[in-house]
């Protein structure tokens, strides 16, 4: 049975200003992916050994899981990966300068189902808006849930965004996505439901 522990993103005091990803990737950036919400790393670990040349971003609000990712991926075969500790929403916003996204993942993110919770989701329209102005044109961001509530809320987010819109038949569910909780799903029998999201050039009217 899995365990939940939810922590408030909102109580995390980690701040970050702006990075400048070229100096941490050591090499001129102009790409990078970005998953929030890590966990143990199984997605992040996979993906960074099946594109050694994409330059990858974690970050986990759970200090003890950040840490632990941190510590395993110091060999060469995750030398793309760059783990931090805090709220990937503000995370976004202050460290992540415009517009250098590809790939956005958020993996079976917490579900926080009470109403009065529902702020501490991390997608929501705020975070599309900032999202989609730190990807590069035809950036695309990637969700998947097993949890009911969650997937409708969020759903109807994503639709009525204008700043996205939903791609249908992207690989990358077939060739790509694995995730620890994912297993858990698959091993419980729980209906996981995905969906891949384009970026819409700014200059179209939705
Ligand atoms: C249910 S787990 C899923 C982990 C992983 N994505 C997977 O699929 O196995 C959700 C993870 O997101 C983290 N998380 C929740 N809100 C976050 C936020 N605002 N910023 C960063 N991490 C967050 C939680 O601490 C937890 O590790």
């Amino acid at each position: 049975m899995r365990v939940r522990h939810h922590t408030n993103p909102f109580q995390c005091l980690q701040k970050y200003g702006p990075i400048d990803w070229e100096q941490v990737f050591g090499e001129p950036t102009t790409s990078l992916d970005l998953e929030i919400g890590v966990g143990r790393g199984v997605f992040i670990r996979n993906y960074a050994k099946r594109y050694p040349d994409r330059k990858i971003v974690g970050i986990e609000v759970r200090k003890i899981l950040a840490e632990t990712l941190d510590t395993l991926i110091q060999s060469p075969e995750y030398q793309n990966i760059r783990m931090y500790y805090g709220n990937g929403v503000t995370f976004l916003q202050d460290s992540i300068q415009m517009p250098i996204l590809d790939r956005v993942f958020v993996f079976h993110p917490d579900p926080w189902p009470k109403a009065s919770h529902h702020k501490r989701r991390v997608i929501q329209p705020a975070f599309l808006e900032s999202v989609s102005e730190k990807m590069n044109p035809g950036g695309r961001l990637y969700f998947s849930t097993d949890n009911a509530g969650l997937w409708n809320d969020t759903d109807e987010i994503l639709r009525n965004s204008k700043y996205f819109e939903a791609v249908v038949g992207d690989p990358f569910w077939e060739e790509d996505y694995t995730s620890h909780w994912h297993q858990f799903s698959v091993r419980d029998g729980r209906n996981v439901r995905f969906s891949a999201w384009q970026k819409i050039n700014l200059t179209e009217d939705k």
